[in-house]
């Protein structure tokens, strides 16, 4: 699995993990990322069980598993957070984050336990010493129940599924040609977003952070001009339309 710094200032490092070459191909291709603030880890949505043995190995080569304190799920879905209860199971006094709307289904995937629940308006995601990371609302983009995380340190915006592509295997990790990129998420975000209302409360609320990355859970980041391009792409593109 392909592991690479995003972010780094000595004291706060964002590390993605991904592009594994041996991930079978019939599972979709993830982006998992580590927030390390002060050497303590939190893990942005995990993965799937299928990518548990290759992600820990790779994790552990960046933070010790005892430094790892917790983990935040944007949202329900098994390519974000099935692995759960193997994470608890080498890791059993990790914290885990989530929508309140989600708990009691993602306890399904953590042998009983269930997330911590995030209110709608998001709250902070306290890691080591700091407190300014915090999570905020994404509601039905695209999930019912959805939070991105906000590091206003290093500017970077976790977006889950905002921002996913299915892109090719070999795809650059940075988006390099934004009108090339489009093909790789414009199916994905009329069919898997539902609404326009939430979409376009999304893409105001982005805009008055004014990130530097945009870091979804698949396909590639966005970072300088590039995060213009697709929040303006965004604004225009008619979601839920994707059935006749
Ligand atoms: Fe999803
Ligand atoms: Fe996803």
């Amino acid at each position: 699995m392909r592991t690479q710094t995003i972010f780094d200032d000595g004291v706060r490092r964002w590390v993605v993990f991904g592009r594994d070459p041996s991930r079978a191909q019939q599972v979709i291709d993830t982006n998992q990322y580590l927030v390390l603030h002060e050497g303590k880890g939190m893990l942005l949505d995990p993965g799937g069980v299928e990518i548990f043995p290759p992600y820990v190995a790779a994790l552990t080569a960046e933070v010790a598993l005892s430094d790892v304190e917790s983990i935040f799920a944007s949202h329900q879905d098994p390519d974000v957070i099935s692995s759960l209860s193997l994470w608890r199971a080498v890791r059993p006094e990790v914290l885990c984050y989530a929508s309140w709307c989600w708990t009691g289904f993602i306890a399904h995937f953590g042998g009983g336990h269930a997330p911590i629940p995030i209110p709608d308006e998001g709250g902070p995601l306290p890691l080591g010493s700091s407190r300014d990371l915090r999570s905020i609302p994404a509601h039905y983009c695209h999930s019912s129940g959805n939070l991105h995380v906000w590091d206003p340190r290093a500017k970077i915006l976790f977006s889950g599924d905002m921002g996913a592509a299915l892109v090719p295997n070999g795809a650059p990790l940075f988006v390099e040609d934004f009108a090339e990129h489009i093909k790789y998420m414009e199916g994905f975000h009329k069919r898997w977003m539902p609404s326009n209302r939430a979409k376009n409360a999304w893409v105001k609320r982005v805009r008055a952070l004014n990130p530097e990355l945009i870091a979804p859970q698949h396909g590639s980041i966005f970072r300088g001009a590039d995060v213009g391009r697709f929040l303006d792409w965004m604004e225009g593109l008619q979601v839920g339309s994707a059935v006749p």
